[in-house]
């Protein structure tokens, strides 16, 4: 299976009924985790601590002080867990490495034992015919970077991507497809600017920093990665179509939501307007001549994250919201719409904007959904768990990237978040996405009524109504 095969809609092999959808041939299906969520084995086979290991234990920043501790053993039950997913019909699968258990000091040494794990892990997926998707950097930074400055030092960046020429060192010749961050606006905006997320610093300034030593930090890992011979190399950004009756405010969180990093990646510059508006926390001296070359270079993939749009207006005396350092003046408002466990608004139609805006403004770049799905309050009830809501959802989602995909755009692969309940970051356990229950006290795993679903989906490459 390759994620660069054609993009022509195929045509269904049973007789197609009214309703009924189906995907390009070649289409890839599957689901997304990410490590420090569902590993565990924190102390295991030398790995070192992250960001996130003291983050969950700095007091109040973790729902129910919930670590990633144990999370859902992962570490030790990867068959088990690739076995679940070949019985689900899974194709793909997109996993984080630990840079702590392949680094344990974010630099110098590499620890064997990290290594191959992964590797167990890769031949474990392919021995059942699911592709590896490798994400390197899913927020875990080692603590040992970060008390040197983080993702506001150049030098992580390097570090970054020496670690991740490591990597595919011992990799390279199984994976075909490498996503380089995860979410650098959460990296940076969440944990530099708002701190929410580890590792929960409150300063604008460090967060324009840090956005900019990930993107260097993406460029430099790319040019390794190419030079390495890597087949695939993308980035995964979380998207939001922004919406609102105000045309000004709408283009200001747009830029530090989704230009900040789109146009860098894919047009070698950064937007003007988000640059000048940021200049009041950042003089932007951060950034070098030749960094925008670096992190401008072609990529064969842009993964997206979407799970909901976001709606502003203009309101007088607004505070500005901490995770759009600047955003006086500017109301976060939502409609009556559903919303999810973690309040947010379910929008399968925004889904078709974002992809074809995508397509129309960065044109060329193929697209892969990297990460959508949603939490709800599921309840497992005689060993089934009957979350007719997420089918709704995933149902409605996977249609309106069926639009999209009518309407032009480029779109090669779907990935649920999650495979299975996993630790949801500052909301610690409590918040399940997965399409696995997972009991955290006997660690025993049960499909829900969605994983079901979606194996036919699998199966058809479409949905049938
Ligand atoms: C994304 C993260 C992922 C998961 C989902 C719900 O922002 O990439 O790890 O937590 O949200």
């Amino acid at each position: 299976m390759s994620l660069s095969t054609g993009t022509s809609v195929g045509i269904s092999e049973e007789t197609a009924g009214k309703g009924d959808i189906t995907f390009p041939k070649g289409f890839v299906w599957g689901t997304a985790t990410a490590s420090y969520q569902i590993e565990g084995a924190a102390h295991e086979d030398g790995r070192g601590p992250s960001i996130w290991d003291t983050f969950s234990r700095t007091p109040g920043k973790v729902v129910g002080g919930h670590t990633g501790d144990v999370a859902c053993d992962h570490y030790h039950r990867y068959r088990d867990d690739v076995a679940m997913m070949a019985d689900l019909g899974m194709q793909a699968y997109r996993f984080s490495i630990a840079w702590p258990r392949i680094q344990p000091d974010g630099s110098g040494p590499v620890n064997p034992r990290g290594l191959d794990f992964y590797e167990r892990l890769v031949d474990e997926l392919r021995g059942h015919g699911i592709t590896p998707i490798v994400t390197l950097y899913h927020w875990d930074l080692p603590q040992a970077l970060e008390d040197r400055g983080g993702w506001t030092s150049r030098e992580t960046a390097e570090r970054f991507a020496e670690y991740a020429a490591i990597v595919h060192g011992r990799l390279g010749d199984r994976v075909e497809t490498w996503t380089t961050l995860n979410e650098p606006w959460c990296s940076s905006f969440l944990g530099y600017g708002a701190g929410i997320h580890a590792p929960g610093r409150t300063e604008p300034g460090a967060a324009f920093a840090a956005v900019h030593h990930l993107l260097l930090g993406h460029g430099l890992a790319t040019a390794e990665l190419r030079a390495a011979g890597a087949k695939q190399v993308g980035i995964t950004l979380n998207l939001a179509p922004i919406s609102g009756n105000d045309p000004l405010a709408v283009a200001h969180i747009d830029g530090l939501q989704n230009r900040i990093f789109l146009d860098p990646v894919l047009r070698k510059e950064y937007p003007a307007d988000v640059v000048e508006r940021a200049r009041r926390f950042t003089d932007w001296s951060f950034v070098r001549d030749g960094d925008l070359d670096l992190i401008g270079a072609p990529i064969d993939l842009l993964g997206v994250n979407y799970y909901s749009p976001t709606t502003v207006e203009l309101r007088a005396g607004q505070p500005a919201n901490p995770v759009h350092p600047g955003s006086e003046g500017i109301a976060f408002v939502q409609g009556d719409e559903e919303r999810t466990a973690m309040g947010w608004s379910v929008v399968p139609s925004a889904l078709t904007d974002l992809l074809v805006r995508l397509s129309r403004d960065y044109p060329g770049t193929p697209l892969i959904i990297t990460e959508n799905g949603a939490a709800f309050d599921d309840v497992l009830v005689d060993g089934r768990v009957a979350d007719e809501r997420r089918i709704a959802f995933l149902d409605g989602h996977f249609r309106a990237a069926h639009a999209a995909i009518e309407a032009g755009a480029d779109l090669r692969g779907y990935l649920v978040w999650s495979l299975m309940d996993n630790f949801e970051w500052a909301e610690g356990y409590g918040k399940r996405f997965g399409l696995v229950h997972v009991d955290y006290a006997s660690q025993n795993r049960v499909p829900k009524d969605s994983a079901l679903w979606y194996r036919e989906v699998v199966r058809r490459n479409g949905i049938r109504s």
